[in-house]
């Protein structure tokens, strides 16, 4: 049996492959550098290009750009109209910012277990949290698989609750036919370098209903009414600010990197559903190697490849298993630690620890391996031996 490189042994790999990475060529360089010698580095004619390509990429009637997914969610709490004693649903395997964008509002997040095969939301956990006071549910699309939108569509439609998806994994997936990004009343999406494309940091959030729209491009610019360019265009100096909103402004730079980042999504998101097939393969035949399940109703955008560890099959920690790989130069990772168990939201809302078991238990188990669309195929065979090597040193 070979020996480990953290036991001293010759790592897979001498320089760390990470988790995630993104892909900027020529192009989308020129299409900043264009930007640059424009007179309009920001609220100029890119970002409602950019809008435009992305919800048509989508299929939804309206996007709005905004500087991060943060930003995309709490413009779509806000035009939800979530405030103070309101509820909203969520699930707790995510990031933070899924949760924090209703407490930005003022409201309450209530945390629904995720179903334990594909640990996305769990419908029957969201029908069994509301409440007269809830205002929305939140879907989060966790690793880039759409999660059951027909099942959670009936839930909210029954009790007039507004449907949120946060996309920010799953730009490129679909479900049942149906692109992400037009199977909920809103859908926020984030541009962060790891995510499907990147504008360094941003966000969008799409909808068919050009008057929330409307209000959230007013919400993303202080609260007023008419933007910069509108202002120039019209010769007028006049402007109201009718509601607290904040600079959540995407630049031209970045909306120009967008666009120019939108054109290769589909083949970017092509590549990551066939490194995961590639991974799918080879663990089939490590049982202590679980991947997520995949519905066979969606197709999954890939932002993460995740295994489980089945920790009775092994002799150590996921800890243990974790670092073994960092040393065989594998970037893996962890998403997430369910959101309920942080400190803040243990404080703040008495949540904790037996809250979601579903979640709970899968966090002691999750590994995120590397994926990304400029991986070569060399790099996913490195994954690959160094889980292999790993797993064989410490299973039972
Ligand atoms: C599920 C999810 N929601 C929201 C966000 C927040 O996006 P951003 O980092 O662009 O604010 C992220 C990004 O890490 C995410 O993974």
């Amino acid at each position: 049996m070979e020996k480990l490189a953290i036991d001293g042994g010759k790592p897979v790999r001498k320089n760390l492959l990470p988790y995630g990475h993104q892909w900027v060529d020529e192009a989308d360089i020129q299409a900043v550098v264009e930007v640059l010698r424009s007179d309009w580095l920001t609220t100029g004619p890119k970002v409602a290009e950019f809008e435009r390509a992305f919800a048509d990429f989508v299929g939804a009637k309206e996007a709005v750009a905004v500087n991060n997914g943060t930003a995309a969610l709490h413009t779509a709490m806000y035009v939800v109209g979530v405030g103070p004693g309101d509820e909203v649903i969520v699930p707790p395997m995510t990031f933070a910012s899924s949760a924090n964008c209703i407490v930005f509002q003022g409201g309450t997040p209530v945390f629904a277990d995720v179903d334990p095969g594909t640990l996305l939301i769990d419908p029957a956990q969201v029908e069994a949290k509301i409440t007269p006071r809830t205002k929305a549910i939140i879907a989060v699309d966790y690793t880039g698989q759409p999660c059951d939108y027909d099942a959670l569509r009936t839930i909210a439609d029954r009790h007039k609750l507004l449907l949120v998806a946060d996309a920010s994994h799953a730009l490129g997936g679909s479900y049942k036919g149906r692109p992400v990004g037009a199977l909920a009343d809103l859908s926020a999406f984030s541009f962060h370098p790891v995510k499907p494309i990147t504008t360094g940091e941003g966000g969008m959030i799409t909808t068919d209903d050009p008057g929330l729209a409307q209000r959230m491009r007013v919400f993303r610019n202080h609260g007023i009414t008419t933007d910069h360019r509108q202002r120039e265009q019209q010769g007028s100096w006049f402007y109201e600010m009718v509601d607290l909103g904040y600079n959540y402004r995407l630049t031209d730079l970045q909306c120009a990197l967008g666009i120019s980042q939108l054109h290769k999504l589909s083949e970017w998101v092509k590549r990551r559903q066939e490194i995961a097939q590639r991974y799918d393969e080879a663990f089939a035949g490590i049982p202590a190697v679980e991947p997520l399940e995949m519905r066979n109703d969606v197709s999954h955008a890939y932002h993460l490849y995740m295994i489980r560890l089945d920790l009775a099959q092994l002799r150590v920690t996921r800890a243990k298993v974790f670092s073994a790989l960092r040393a065989e130069g594998i970037g893996v990772n962890v998403h997430y630690i369910p959101v309920h168990l942080h400190l803040f939201y243990r404080e703040r809302f008495g949540t904790g620890p037996g809250l979601c078991p579903v979640a709970e238990t899968a966090y002691e188990r999750l590994i995120t391996l590397p994926l990304f669309a400029v991986m070569r195929d060399q790099d996913v065979e490195d994954v690959i031996e160094a889980v292999r090597k790993v797993i064989e040193v410490y299973q039972l």
